[in-house]
C-alpha cells in the first residue's frame, strides 16, 4: 500500500485552515489513493482553535487519514514534509506600515523555511497563501539553501480561477472550454489578469470580448476581488482560497496535461522578469515540476502591466533585504 505523504498546514486555526483541512483528508488533495498525515502548526493563540480542528477531523473517520499532530514547533512540523501549505502569516494591522508587515512576516517565514531546510523530505513543495505570498515565499527559499528554490511557490491560482470564472461568465460558456488565461507578477492589486492569449473552444477571447469590458470591469474585478467578498460575506475568502490551494498542490503533483495555468514560481528571467524573484507566470506542470509556457508575444499594454507589478515585487525585495531577511 501506498506510504502516507506528510503535509504540514501552518495557520490550521484559521479560516483557511478549516475550509482547506477537510478537503486535505477527504483525498481531495493528492487523489482517493494517497493516505495522508497532518501536521498542523499554529502560534500559541491559536492552538486551540487547530485542536479543535483536529477533533472534528477525526470525526470525519477519513479513511485517507492516517494521522494528524497539532503544534506550535515549527521543526516538529516540518519534519519529513511533503507537501507544506503556509497559510499562517501575520496580517497588516491598523497603523501598520508595509515595510512593518513585511518585517512581521520576515519574522515567520524566515525561521519556517529554516525548519523546512532541517527537516524537510526530498521531494518537498512548499505552496505560500499567506500574504504578502510572493515575497513571503521568497523569504522562506532565501533561508532553505539546501532545497531548490523551485520548490517554493506562492498562491496566484485564486487569482487566477477568478479571472477564468468572470471570463466564463460573460461569454456564456462553461469554465473548462476556456484555456490559456494569465495572471501575471503580485498577488496584490497590482496583478495583471491577461486574456490576449486565452481561448474559448479554440477561439482567441479577444475577438469576442470589447476592450473597455476588459480594461474597465475585467482587470479591476479580478484584482479586486478580495475586497468585494470582504464586503459582501463580511470576511475575507476562505473557501475559495482553500479551494485553489488545493488546485495548485493537485496540478503540481499531478500535472496539466497540455493547459495552463498560473502560479507564482521562482523566475528564470523569463519574459523580463528579474531572476530569483517569486512572481506569477503561465505554467504548465510537467513531470512533476512547474515550466513557463515559452515563447508568448507580449504587446505594448501587457507589457506595461507586468512591468508595473513586477516593480512591486522588486520594491518589496529590496525592503525585506534592506531589513536583513534575504
Ligand atoms: P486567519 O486569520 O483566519 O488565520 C490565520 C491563522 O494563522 C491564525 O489562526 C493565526 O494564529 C495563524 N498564524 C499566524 N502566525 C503564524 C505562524 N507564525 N505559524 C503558524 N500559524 C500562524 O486568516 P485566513 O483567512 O485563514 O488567511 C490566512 C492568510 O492567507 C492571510 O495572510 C491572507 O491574507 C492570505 N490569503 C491569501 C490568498 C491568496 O490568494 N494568496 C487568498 C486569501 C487569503
Amino acid at each position: 500500500s501506498t506510504p502516507p505523504v506528510n503535509v504540514t498546514v501552518t495557520g490550521a486555526g484559521g479560516q483557511i485552515g478549516y475550509a482547506l483541512l477537510f478537503r486535505i483528508a477527504s483525498g481531495q488533495l493528492l487523489g482517493r489513493e494517497t493516505p495522508v498525515r497532518l501536521r498542523l502548526l499554529e502560534i500559541p493563540p491559536g492552538l486551540r482553535a487547530a485542536e479543535g480542528t483536529a477533533l472534528e477531523l477525526e470525526d470525519g473517520a477519513y479513511p485517507l487519514l492516517h494521522g494528524i499532530d497539532v503544534t506550535d514547533d515549527a521543526r516538529a512540523a516540518f519534519d519529513g514534509v511533503n507537501i507544506a501549505l503556509l497559510v499562517g502569516a501575520r496580517p497588516r494591522g491598523p497603523g501598520m506600515e508595509r515595510s512593518d508587515l513585511l518585517e512581521a512576516n520576515g519574522a515567520i517565514f524566515g525561521p519556517q523555511g529554516e525548519a523546512i531546510n532541517a527537516g524537510a523530505a526530498d521531494d518537498v513543495r512548499v505552496l505560500v497563501v499567506g500574504n504578502p505570498a510572493n515575497t513571503n515565499a521568497l523569504i522562506a527559499s532565501a533561508h532553505a539553501p539546501d532545497i531548490s528554490a523551485e520548490r517554493f511557490t506562492a498562491m496566484t491560482r485564486l487569482d487566477h480561477n477568478r479571472a477564468v470564472a468572470q471570463l466564463a461568465r460573460h461569454l456564456h460558456v462553461p469554465v473548462r472550454a476556456i484555456d490559456g488565461v494569465v495572471i501575471w507578477g503580485n498577488h496584490s492589486a497590482s496583478q495583471y489578469p491577461d486574456i490576449t492569449h486565452a481561448t474559448v473552444d479554440g477561439r482567441p477571447v479577444t475577438d469576442l470580448v470589447d476592450e473597455r469590458w476588459l480594461t474597465d470591469e475585467f482587470i479591476p474585478r479580478v484584482a479586486k476581488r478580495g475586497a468585494e467578498i470582504i464586503d459582501v460575506r463580511g470576511s475575507s475568502s476562505a473557501a475559495s482560497a482553500a479551494s485553489a490551494a488545493i488546485d495548485h498542490i493537485h496540478d503540481w503533483v499531478n500535472g496539466t496535461g497540455e493547459r495552463w495555468t498560473s502560479a507564482a514560481i521562482v523566475s528564470d528571467g523569463s519574459y523580463g522578469v528579474p531572476e530569483g524573484l517569486v512572481s506569477s507566470f503561465p505554467v504548465r506542470s510537467v513531470d512533476g515540476a512547474w515550466r513557463i509556457v515559452p515563447g508568448l508575444a507580449i504587446d505594448a499594454f501587457s507589457r506595461e502591466r507586468i512591468d508595473a507589478s513586477v516593480a512591486e515585487l522588486v520594491a518589496e525585495r529590496d525592503a525585506v533585504r534592506a531589513l536583513g531577511l534575504l
